[in-house]
């Protein structure tokens, strides 16, 4: 069995629903109050003993590989100003067993499309995916927990949590039928159901680790609406030939692709910085009092 030492990262999306904010820089950029989203998505897999991270970019993302770059003239401006604490919060951002592969997807062509863009850096080897804008708050790291049910099953696994019946339109859900408490296996995965015809609510979120067969079915897959090929498609085809499981992971997420779950993000990390959270949570705790009174 293959160790993984992969993850993809696709940050190669448009990011419209926070327009204007990501027209000149990318959604997976914004931080949570000053840690970018794709940064912890990166300490996540790094966390899990991932060691090769490849980037799925696409235009304007520039920012992304300077992030995970190392900063000469910035490091420099710091020393000399004597911010030794800087210079370390800079340095730490990737250890140096880690490597980056940054890849041009050249149109946005769909999840299912940024993850095939990853084909050449892998060897028909199993690898996780993880999407930066679904932050996951958890004691063990979430793809840690799936790499573990890999490791355990040997096949692909798909991150799960119960949603609302209203929000099945907004995610893929699967049919499943449970092994163990967190574990089942999948019967069947549709894209974005309406509430009245999805067959759970057993809803997919960002993070995946996939056996190398998913290549063929996302060569195959034929592009939907907006020429865009779904990752949903090629799992549902990978399910005929191959066991899919769907794991209920142990944490909490945060829909960072959404408005709402970014703030929601912001206000609880905010709370939590070794810096600001001690004001900040007095802050919200003095805003309630104010509205009770
Ligand atoms: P989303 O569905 O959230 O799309 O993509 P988006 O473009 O990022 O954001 P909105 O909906 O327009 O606001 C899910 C994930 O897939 C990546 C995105 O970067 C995000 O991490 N993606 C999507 C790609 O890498 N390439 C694509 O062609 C589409």
């Amino acid at each position: 069995m293959n160790r993984i030492t992969k993850a993809v990262f696709p940050v190669a999306g448009l990011g419209t629903r926070f327009l204007p904010a990501t027209k000149a820089s990318p959604k997976e950029m914004m931080p949570i109050v000053d840690k970018p989203l794709i940064q912890f998505a990166v300490e996540e897999a790094v966390a899990s003993g991932i060691t090769d991270l490849i980037f799925i970019t696409g235009r304007g993302k520039r920012a992304i590989e300077d992030h995970f770059d190392k900063a000469y003239e910035l490091e420099n401006e710091l020393m000399l100003r004597g911010k030794s604490d800087m210079i370390a919060a800079l340095r730490d951002i990737l250890p140096k067993q880690v490597n980056c592969i940054f890849i041009r997807q050249t149109e946005a062509l769909g999840l299912g499309h940024a993850v095939l863009c990853a084909k050449p850096a892998i060897v028909n080897e199993p690898f996780a995916v993880l999407l930066a804008d679904d932050l996951l708050d958890a004691g063990t790291p979430v793809i840690q927990q799936m790499i573990e049910v890999y490791n355990y099953y040997n096949c692909s696994v798909l991150g799960v949590q119960d949603v609302p019946r209203e929000d099945t339109r907004s995610y893929g859900i699967v049919a499943a039928k449970p092994l163990t408490e967190r574990v089942e296996k999948v019967d069947a995965i549709v894209e974005k159901p309406n509430p009245d015809v999805a067959p759970s609510t057993l809803a997919v979120v960002g993070r995946y680790v996939l056996t190398p067969r998913i290549f063929h079915y996302l060569e195959n897959a034929k592009p939907g609406s907006g020429g865009e090929i779904q990752l949903t498609d090629a799992i549902s085809a990978l399910l005929n030939e191959q066991q899919v499981l769907a794991y209920r992971y142990q944490g909490v997420r945060y829909d960072c692709g959404s408005k709402l779950g970014y703030l929601q993000a912001t206000v609880e990390f905010g709370q939590r910085h070794p810096e600001v959270g001690k004001e900040f949570a007095e802050y919200l705790a003095g805003r309630d009092a104010l509205k009770t009174n």
